[in-house]
């Protein structure tokens, strides 16, 4: 059955005439050697999905000149080599890129797909069944492709017992008890999931980390794991604990200056690289939420990277060293306090540290602006953590295409270098060649049938993954590419369906947050309205804290006269987000308290346009609905259904989630709800 276990490898069978004849003819004999792991699993994800979608089972010939379609690496097509590309494209590419290409060798037309190595292979040939899978002509092919970043990883927060921080999609799917003696065939499929769009790393466990992952029982399950990933370039990393050694080694302090401290980490590493030779590294989330970190000792956050950095790198292992840190006791806004413990350290950091800065600077909320720590490390590596699984999305029933939240934020300018020094620019390394790259993705896979709870959610995962590696691409051609290959490349379906999920973020934004509104979730959940919540214990974790209503107005001021978080962006920046009338309306109560009457731009004032995105946010659901009812034929039944059942609950869910904030904010405002709506029952 189509039940999404597939993911977007569905590799439906192609029933256009004229493509299986010109596919067939072109595709039927093959030159490809494959003498490495990596190249053994290219080549079977080929032969299955060319006889999954043309029931071509392909003839491997032993010379290039017989191939209609060859594959190898530049060394082992050296004789045509000078035929496919110049040098310096080949240098262009490096260990990952790939190029494809048509050539004409001795008269006939060729498929070429090459690389300097069997990754750059196997990416090269998930990125040709791409091809195919979207229906794309192969006679006109000249397509070179290669990262941007570095690091492109999958974070996973999964407990040892296996239940997910935040995750909606069922249990962990990594199997401790059964591990290492059983490699479920999920893994394999994972990770061809992960290469097919260019993941190489995978971090196993939650950044809340439980230390026992570093004992050598658990040590030789993520063996068995980074044994399975490996044919498919990925690597395994781990979360650690930074009182590991205190927890699980007997010593009486976890000071990054204790030089027990440091052998203890020196040996763990030299354990963990005997089982896992090319281990990733660590991720660490210290001194946040209550975990333990080099603070709790007087010292800084460079003092504990820099003491896990010396321990990996002999080996090569990279820290992950996370930015998401916030403390009740601390008095000042929350949104400022990364860039105030992160910004004195630019600089301070080991070659082999990057931090890890999410999106925003408060947390993977609907919309956000970006965290203005991306253009104010300009000697520190820095990579962006996204959030996959919907946190504060509606979990895995809401449908939210997460592409244009992720573009929203990698197009945006810092003005780190003057104009036109994007976040993307700054991840990719483009103003400092010296600092490693990378982007994570906080995973939304879990163990249900589909892995990530709703059909669309998957879209998320694929996303990212495109995304981290060229961040340049569009939302759209993300959109369309991940439809045709998960559903079907029928225009009738495609193209409402590109609409549906790429409207579908700001449809979000408008049901729950709009206008620059944040964090008046549910408490602890995360899920439903609750902008009434003002005694969570903590004050950053109250919505009154976030949206500040009273009979005056609604919002956060941010501005000189406020928080002054504004002045952690650079100018420009700074200026158009302090300047209320140059401040973007999307970012309009992220910045600013404003009084319920304002002029909004739309001619409406403030209280009656909050009203009318409230509203809108609900229509479109509706229309979301009306679209997808259109889709019965077009798509299978199980999956038919499903969608519809969660597009339901997300309809109910948007109109409790405009009928709580509308009414709630009313009690402030004091205004009548403009004509044109009906009064919220
Ligand atoms: C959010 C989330 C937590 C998570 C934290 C983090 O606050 O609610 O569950 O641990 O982010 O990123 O560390």
């Amino acid at each position: 059955a189509d039940n999404g276990y597939k993911l977007w490898l569905e590799y439906h069978k192609i029933t256009d005439a004229a493509k299986v004849k010109i596919y067939t003819s072109q595709l039927g004999t093959t030159f490809f050697q494959t003498k490495s792991a990596q190249s053994g699993v290219a080549y079977n994800e080929l032969s299955s999905g060319l006889i999954d979608m043309l029931n071509l089972k392909p003839v491997k010939v032993s010379s290039v000149k017989d191939g209609g379609l060859i594959i190898g690496t530049r060394n082992e097509l050296r004789d045509i080599d000078h035929v496919i590309a110049a040098d310096s494209l080949f240098e262009r590419i490096g260990n990952e890129g790939y190029i494809i290409k048509n050539i004409v060798i001795a008269g006939r037309k060729k498929v070429v797909v090459t690389a300097n190595t069997d990754i750059g292979i196997l990416y090269g040939v998930f990125g040709f069944l791409r091809l195919l899978e979207t229906q794309t002509d192969i006679n006109k092919l000249n397509i070179v492709e290669y990262p941007r970043t570095m690091y492109r990883i999958l974070d996973h927060w999964d407990n040892l017992n296996r239940t997910v921080e935040r995750g909606y999609a069922g249990a962990s799917i990594w199997n401790w008890h059964k591990l290492p003696g059983y490699i479920d065939q999920r893994y394999i499929d994972y990770a061809r999931a992960n290469a097919s769009v260019g993941i190489n790393g995978s971090v196993l466990n939650n950044v809340n980390a439980n230390a026992l992952i570093l004992t050598t029982d658990y040590l030789i399950k993520v063996k068995a794991l980074a044994d399975a990933f490996r044919p498919y370039g990925i690597k395994v990393y781990l979360s650690v604990k930074f009182s590991s050694p205190i927890e699980i080694g007997k010593l009486k302090t976890a000071d990054p200056l204790d030089p027990q401290v440091q052998q203890w980490w020196k040996d763990k590493a030299n354990e963990i690289y005997h089982y896992i030779p090319d281990f990733g590294g660590f991720l660490v989330k210290a001194n946040s939420e209550g975990q333990p970190g080099p603070q709790t000792y007087g010292r800084t956050h460079a003092d504990g990277a820099n003491m896990l950095a010396d321990a990996l790198a002999p080996h090569h292992g990279i820290v992950m060293w996370r930015a998401f840190v916030y403390d009740n006791n601390v008095p000042d806004d929350r949104a400022k306090q990364a860039y105030n413990e992160f910004k004195p350290f630019d600089g301070k950091f080991r070659p082999n540290v990057i931090i890890q800065v999410k999106n925003g600077a408060i947390d993977f909320q609907p919309r956000e602006p970006f965290h203005p720590l991306f253009g104010a490390m300009p000697n520190t590596s820095l990579m962006i953590e996204f959030q996959l699984t919907q946190e504060y999305l509606g979990f895995s029933t809401h449908l939210v295409f997460e592409a244009p939240l992720f573009k929203e934020c990698l197009d945006a300018d810092t003005y780190a270098m003057g104009k036109g020094a994007s976040v993307a620019n700054i991840l990719e390394g483009k103003y400092n060649r010296k600092l490693i790259t990378g982007m994570a993705g906080v995973a939304n896979i879990g163990s249900d049938i589909n892995w990530c709870g709703h059909p669309f959610a998957q879209a998320n995962w694929f996303a990212f993954g495109r995304l981290a590696w060229n961040p340049g691409q569009s939302s759209d051609k993300i959109a369309d590419e991940w439809l045709r290959m998960t559903f079907n490349n029928d225009l009738t379906f495609v193209k409402p369906m590109k609409r549906v999920m790429l409207q579908s973020r700001e449809t979000a934004v408008n049901y729950m947050t709009p206008l620059g509104l944040h964090h008046i979730m549910g408490v602890n959940t995360h899920y439903g309205p609750g902008p009434w919540v003002d005694d969570a214990g903590r004050a950053d974790w109250t919505a009154v804290y976030y949206h500040k209503a009273d009979s005056g107005g609604i919002g956060f001021n941010r501005t000189s006269t406020g928080s002054n978080a504004v002045s952690q962006y650079l100018i420009p920046v700074r200026d158009r987000f302090e300047n209320l009338n140059t401040c973007p309306e999307k970012y309009l109560l992220w910045f600013h308290h404003v009084k319920w009457t304002y002029p909004t731009k739309s001619g409406r004032n403030l209280w009656n346009e909050l009203v009318y995105r409230y509203y809108t946010g609900v229509d479109s659901v509706k229309s979301m609905q009306q679209i997808w009812n259109n889709m019965a034929s077009k798509v299978d039944a199980e999956r038919f259904t499903a969608v519809k059942q969660l597009m339901s609950i997300q309809y109910q869910e948007a109109q409790r989630w405009r009928d709580a904030c509308v009414l709630y904010f009313q009690t402030f405002s004091q205004l009548p709800i403009p004509p044109g709506y009906e009064t919220p029952a």
